[in-house]
Order: structure tokens, then sequence, then C-alpha cells
């Protein structure tokens, strides 16, 4: 993965902001009776106003613009007609292109307004913090794919969270994946050393029980193997000469 070039990393930087915009939209209108289509819906509105491109529809003929997965389902789930409600833990996952590059993001949310269970907080707080720690991870030049790796995983431990290994984070730019790959475990100092110009997508995915996941007939949803709640957080992540940069915010 060659890095990218200053005019490519500032055309994701401002695609990310857009995207950070959009999602961040979308997750406050995730509510009971609204559906994941509805979501999906406005996520296209709102795409194609401010000039990005879809590139998750049609991507590998997955069939709508982004990714919803409610509550077991961890990722990959297909937005369906069906209402959310109280208490659904939904993640929103998107995926854009600005000026020919890809930024992706994703997190999770609960419908409603009642009172989020203990355990359903420690699940987000849990997964959403060892996203940080694995961006703070990064020190720059020569950190090791391990270093992001072990430091996600140690914090899904502590909360006591089933760490997902199926599915990892990945290199993001020039397309959707980009070949490298960043799993959410592993042991510092171990892997490939990232360069400076490198832009990798970090998604830490979490469940409140074992972390074995299965695929949906649909042949798309990853779901958690015993049915416990999942989380979800990504962000597209540059790394720089003696630390990092989130595109997506
Ligand atoms: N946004 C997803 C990711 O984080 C990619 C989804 S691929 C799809 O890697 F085909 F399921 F849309
Ligand atoms: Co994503
Ligand atoms: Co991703």
């Amino acid at each position: 993965m060659r890095p990218k070039t200053e005019p490519e990393i500032e055309a994701m930087r401002q695609g990310g902001h857009q995207l950070a915009v959009i999602l961040k939209t979308l997750s406050e209108e995730v509510a009971p009776g609204v559906s994941g289509k509805d979501i999906s819906a406005h996520a296209m509105e709102l795409v194609k106003k401010a000039g990005l491109q879809p590139v998750l529809l049609g991507y590998e003929g997955f069939p709508d613009i982004m990714c919803i997965s409610v509550n077991d389902a961890v990722v990959h789930g297909i937005p369906s007609k069906t209402s959310f409600k109280q208490g659904d833990v939904v993640k929103l996952d998107l995926t854009v292109g600005h000026k020919g590059l890809v930024v992706d993001s994703a997190l999770t949310v609960v419908a409603g307004d009642a009172e989020i269970p203990k355990d359903v907080q420690r699940l987000l707080d849990g997964t959403k913090k060892s996203l940080e720690a694995g961006i703070a991870a990064i020190h720059g030049e020569g950190t090791a794919i391990g270093d992001i790796a072990s430091a996600i995983q140690d914090v899904l431990e502590k909360n006591g969270l089933g760490v997902v290994r199926d599915l990892v984070g990945h290199g993001v730019g020039y397309g959707v994946h980009e070949g490298l790959e960043v799993p959410n475990y592993g042991h510092a100092g171990t892997g490939r050393k990232l360069v400076a110009g490198a832009t990798i997508a970090i998604e830490p995915m979490a469940t409140l029980g074992d972390w074995r996941v299965n695929l949906l007939r649909d042949n798309w949803t990853v779901v958690s193997r015993d049915h416990s709640l999942t989380a979800h957080f990504e962000h597209t992540v540059l790394v720089t000469e003696a630390g990092s940069e989130i595109l997506t915010v």
C-alpha cells in the first residue's frame, strides 16, 4: 500500500468530515418506529447532497448504501423495513468516496430514551474506548499493527467484552478494503509496520458474551453466535511521522 500524497490526504480529510457529520445526523434519527431502510434512504439523500459517492452500494454485491446491524448483528447488516424498538442496539456503518478516495466510519447507538442498562453502557463505552486506545497506540511511522491490535484487545477484555476475531480493520483510501488487515487482538511489536501516509480503518467489534460469530442466511449479516448484544465503532485514521490523525471527525 503506497502512502497517500498530501492532496489525497486532504480529500480524505474533507470526505471524512462530511461522513462524520452525516453519520451523526443519522445516529440522532435512530428511534423506536424508525426503520433501517428509513435511515439508509436518508443516508443516500445526504451523501448525494454532499456530492459524495455511495461506494458501498453494489460493493461485492452489497444491496444498500450502508450497513445497519441491530442487537446481536455485529456488522454488514442490510437495512430492513422493520422498525427499531426501544432499547435496540443499532450499529451504523457508512463508507463514502470523495474525489476518488474512500473513507469509512461506524458507531453504535441505543434506540429510544429509556435508561440504558449497565451492561449495554459497558458494551458501548468499552468498545468506543478500545477504538480510542487503538488510535492512541499509533506513535507514528514504524508503529506495528500489533501495537494497535493489542491496545484494542486490552481495553475490550478489561471491560469484560468478547473480542470478535473473524472480522478486522483494514487499509482504506484507494478502495474500500486495501489489503492490509488490522485485527482487534494481538501482541504489541508484531505484524507489519506502518509508514507515514498510511490510512487505515480501525474498527473494534465486541460482544456482551462469547466472541464467536455466525453468518446469517442472507450471506451478509454477521451475528454473535450466542445472540448476545454487540457494538462496533470505526474511524479512518492517517498515520503521520510522529502520531496519527483521525480523518472521520
Ligand atoms: N464498512 C464496512 C467496513 O467497515 C464495509 C462493508 S462491506 C459491505 O469494512 F459490503 F458489507 F458493505
Ligand atoms: Co465500515
Ligand atoms: Co471498515
